[in-house]
């Protein structure tokens, strides 16, 4: 255990769970670099922040520059994503949506994971959701990403853990941000409780976490009745 600050990569922080979490890494005196198309508010010496699109053909490199500049990364947290209502006659923003929840997670890892392994320690988390099992007639790219999200996470987890790499794939239903737009959303928790939870995920490094309990219970229970309809 060396006493230099631990340092972190938040990807998709201008702006909820990202932003919040970011905070509360700095509040804890972590080294924090962030990434997102927007800058945020943030100015304080130990943060620095590069405007990207996770899309970008040259977002790995933007990426790998960043962790240079960080001096390397112990923990990097995939916070970017966004969820749009289908438009049958126009699938374009479907295909967006794997790109940034699915495909930006993808490439974040394969620039990440390889620094992590030559230190023989790090921690990825990525923030899925709840609908990852569902079957979603309403934003079927949201629901699709985020279930090749989970998957390829828990699946990394389970081949980089024996190399001191660990993975976290975070379940969350409804949190109170601009994403939650929506008229229905059952058992909501406020960003703080979120960043709680990943608060919690950094410390103990879990595979798969599933907030609220009670949502994940119901999720668990409706989803194969998507599976039919
Ligand atoms: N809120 C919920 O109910 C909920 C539930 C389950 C899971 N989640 C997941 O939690 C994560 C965070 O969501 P949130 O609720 O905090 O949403 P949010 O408030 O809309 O924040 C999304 C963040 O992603 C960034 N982002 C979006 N597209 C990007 C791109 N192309 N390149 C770089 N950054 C991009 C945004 O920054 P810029 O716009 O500046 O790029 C923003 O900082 C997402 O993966 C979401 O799917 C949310």
């Amino acid at each position: 255990m060396t006493d230099r600050m631990r340092r972190a990569v938040v990807v998709g922080n201008s702006d909820g769970i990202g932003l919040a979490f970011t905070r509360r890494l700095l509040a804890d005196g972590w080294l924090v670099t962030g990434l997102s198309r927007r800058d945020n508010a943030i100015a304080v010496p130990t943060y620095a922040h590069h405007t990207v699109d996770v899309t970008a053909a040259d977002y790995p490199r933007v990426l790998g520059r960043a962790i240079d500049e960080l001096g390397g990364v112990d923990l990097c947290v995939y916070a970017a994503g966004i969820g749009e209502p289908v438009d049958p006659t126009d699938l374009d923003a479907q295909t967006r949506t794997f790109e940034v929840n699915l495909m930006g997670a993808v490439r974040t890892a394969a620039v990440v994971v390889p620094r992590m392994l030559a230190d023989g320690d790090g921690h990825l988390i990525g923030i899925s959701s709840l609908a990852d099992r569902l079957i979603s007639a309403e934003a079927p790219g949201y629901a699709g990403s985020k279930a090749g999200l989970s998957s390829y996470f828990m699946g990394l987890s389970a081949a980089l853990r024996r190399h001191g790499v660990h993975v976290t794939t975070v379940r969350f239903g409804f949190v109170d941000t601009k994403m939650a737009k929506g008229a229905f959303r059952p058992l909501m928790i406020p960003v703080d409780r979120a960043v709680e939870v990943l608060a919690h995920c950094v410390r103990n490094r879990p595979v798969c976490v599933s907030r609220p309990r009670r949502m994940a219970l119901l999720a668990a229970t409706l989803a194969p009745l998507t599976h039919t309809r």
